[in-house]
């Protein structure tokens, strides 16, 4: 890492799954497998899956006598997550769609993982009512979602540079922090409920999230994040400069979480198990 933008991958999709992925999203979906615990023959969905880690990762649990598909509202993320190698297991079936209007029937999949998708879901109900649609009777729906900024260290600092330096663009705060504004672990139960699950269990993953390059940090994730909030990048050169600034506030607390060329920090996500 960091030694040439030449080499840097160019789409968001690309950055997403290069840097973001192994970064954060890797050891999250150990914790959410871990939870869900995929049987062998089980079927599986994948909903928003960006780029498919969760859905790699759940194939060889399955099996080959098992299936996973991978639903996400993005072209991009989809188109990126069909290119890359397929794993052992399962084989995958890569899907474009909308979380609140599955295009699956009624009792389709015996799991629906949903890791840090429900946040971005314009109608959460209608989501979690498709969800518990095309489960099986006795299925589950294991879910991830951030837990609040004051939660995530590092995000925190980072969240709120941004949202200084965007305000003047007319990026909202509501739009620069909203992987983050459903920490409140009620919303997740009132919406799961809503959408017709009657068990629902909610507890708490902590992971560490770990970057290789200190340098290229503040460039990588907004990069990486302008895959589910592009206006990020709309004006290329507005772009620069918003990454220039929020690396000059981010510097002190960047410092604090150093180790070695890269940076380590905690994220705590809320985990939901919904029956
Ligand atoms: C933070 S990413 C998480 C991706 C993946 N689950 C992971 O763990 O790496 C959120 C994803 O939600 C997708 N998304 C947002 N709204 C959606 C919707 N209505 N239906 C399906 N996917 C959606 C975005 O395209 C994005 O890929």
């Amino acid at each position: 890492m960091g030694d040439g933008q030449e080499q840097r991958p160019a789409s968001p999709a690309d950055v997403y799954e290069a840097v973001f992925v192994p970064a954060i999203f890797e050891p999250l979906t150990r914790a959410t497998l871990d939870l869900a615990r995929p049987q062998p023959g089980e079927r599986v969905l994948d909903l928003a899956c960006g780029t498919g880690i969760v859905a790699r990762r759940a194939a060889p649990l399955v099996g080959d006598g098992g299936s996973v598909v991978g639903l996400d509202l993005r072209p991009g993320m989809i188109a990126k997550a069909r290119s890359l190698p397929a794993p052992e297991g399962a084989a995958i079936d890569w899907r474009e769609g909308d979380a609140t209007a599955l295009p699956f029937a009624a009792g389709t999949f015996d799991l629906v993982l949903c890791q840090q998708g429900l946040q971005f879901f314009p109608d959460r109900t209608a989501a979690a009512a498709e969800m518990r649609r095309v489960l099986a009777d006795g299925g589950r729906a294991v879910l991830a979602v951030w837990r609040g900024l004051e939660h995530l260290t590092l995000f925190r600092e980072l969240t709120e540079a941004e949202a200084r330096h965007l305000a003047k663009l007319g990026v909202s705060y509501e739009e620069i922090a909203l992987p983050f504004l459903m920490g409140d672990e009620g919303e997740i139960r009132a919406a799961l409920a809503a959408g017709g699950f009657t068990a629902i269990t909610i507890s708490e993953a902590t992971i560490t999230a770990s970057f290789p390059s200190a340098d290229r940090f503040v460039r990588d994730v907004e990069t990486a994040y302008a895959s589910v909030m592009p206006q990020f990048v709309d004006d290329p050169s507005a772009f620069e400069a918003f990454v220039a600034a929020v690396a000059a506030d981010l510097a002190p607390a960047l410092a604090r979480y150093r180790d070695g060329d890269g940076v380590r920090f905690t994220l705590k996500a809320h985990m939901a198990v919904a029956q």
